[in-house]
């Protein structure tokens, strides 16, 4: 019903300007009654940071920044849902047009600036949610003018603690000047320690939730080290890879849009986001494992990330291009393709990984 509603609304939503056809779908799917999400191949559970996934496919962050619409993605079939970027004070964000579709590339480029209700609403709905099955990562972000940025991620595992499975920082965003900053050696060694703390001590009364990184592709290999050895030293429990890229690849066809600021995700996203997976692969050594995002739009996409380092895979842009139709096409894929090998998802697990950190792996080779 959902996708035959869905194949009728694309082709109008897709006429209207990009932000009122994402705010018209998130309130359409928070008005959806609760229903119970369909049942998963047993192969497609995975065991991550102290969780069970159900599957390995969830909804990245930015598409339900306030948790209106996390139990209508739970119910179409992901695996988990990433609320957020949520920052403590509400904030508007940069001014609009803030969000492009590339429809000749299957692409996006956003500036949101990370628009955001704030700590108070977001915990309020979440509450509402409480005890619901489901998993739900908070993906937390600090305000455009924090004096200590640090301190709005410890105020997030603050406010979420009782209600978030899992928690995401985000140190990746382009779109609030300086963020990206935060990936440096030095500062990210402090927000880590800090935020750490905060979670430690809220493990008491809530439970220890696991905590994620999640980074640019854009880093260089060095940069890429420096963030492996404080994430090791530090026991981050994963690394999600990755945000939107700033660079823009030659062969993008929607020229009349490329020169946009902001993030670029979709389509082509794939091959840079999972090279940097690939490369954390190498250098993670299986101490914690990764969720891998970037340009994922069908099973042979997703099986391609598992194999490059991928415990867990996150989508998002696809969603526009494609409906939701195809977070079932990918679990059916995925279900395929272990069979057809004989094998479990983990056993797939960077089984590419040396391959695609070469550049020998690339997705036009993909089938
Ligand atoms: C419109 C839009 C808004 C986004 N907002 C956020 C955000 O608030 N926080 C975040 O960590 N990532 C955000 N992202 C990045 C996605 O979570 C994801 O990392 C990226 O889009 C790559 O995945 P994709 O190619 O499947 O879209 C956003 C992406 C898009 C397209």
């Amino acid at each position: 019903m959902i996708t035959f509603l869905d194949a009728l609304a694309r082709p109008v939503l897709h006429k209207l300007d990009a932000e009122t056809a994402h705010r018209a779908t998130v309130k359409a799917l928070s008005l959806l009654p609760p229903r119970q999400p369909p049942r998963d191949d047993p192969r497609l559970a995975v065991s991550a940071f102290g969780l069970n996934f159900p599957n390995p496919l969830g909804l990245a962050a930015g598409f339900d920044k306030n948790a209106e619409a996390a139990d209508a993605m739970l119910g179409m079939g992901m695996g988990f849902v990433e609320v957020g970027t949520v920052t403590p004070r509400p904030q508007a964000g940069n001014p609009r047009p803030r969000l492009f579709r590339l429809t000749d590339d299957e692409a996006v480029i956003n500036r949101f600036g990370f628009n955001s209700e704030g700590h108070a609403a977001v915990v309020a709905r979440l509450q509402r949610r409480h005890g619901r099955p489901g998993l739900i990562a908070v993906n937390l972000g600090a305000n455009k003018d924090a004096a200590d940025r640090a301190a709005d991620y410890v105020a997030g595992i603050s406010a979420f603690a009782g209600l978030a499975s899992f928690f995401v920082v985000n140190v990746s965003s382009p779109n609030t000047p300086g963020l990206r900053d935060l990936q440096q050696e030095a500062s990210l060694d402090d927000l880590i320690a800090r935020v750490r703390a905060a979670r430690d001590a809220a493990a008491e009364a809530h439970g220890r939730k696991p905590l994620i990184l999640k980074i640019a592709p854009d880093l260089t290999l060095d940069g890429l080290d420096a963030i492996v050895r404080i994430c090791r030293a530090r026991g981050i429990d994963a690394l999600a890879i990755s945000n939107t890229t700033i660079s823009r690849p030659s062969d993008l066809k929607s020229q009349a849009l490329v020169g946009e600021t902001g993030g670029l995700s979709g389509r082509p996203l794939f091959d840079l986001s999972t090279r940097m997976l690939a490369e954390a692969y190498l250098r993670v050594e299986r101490q914690f494992p990764l969720i891998g995002i970037g340009g994922i739009d069908s099973a042979a996409r997703a099986f391609a990330k598992i194999e490059a380092g991928a415990s867990l895979i996150e989508l998002y842009s696809s969603l526009v291009f494609k409906g939701p139709q195809l977070i079932t096409d990918i679990k059916q894929g995925l279900v395929a393709r272990l069979s057809a090998r004989g094998r479990q998802l983990a056993e797939i697990t960077g089984t590419a990984a040396s391959d695609w950190a070469a550049g020998k792996a690339l997705a036009k080779d993909l089938r």
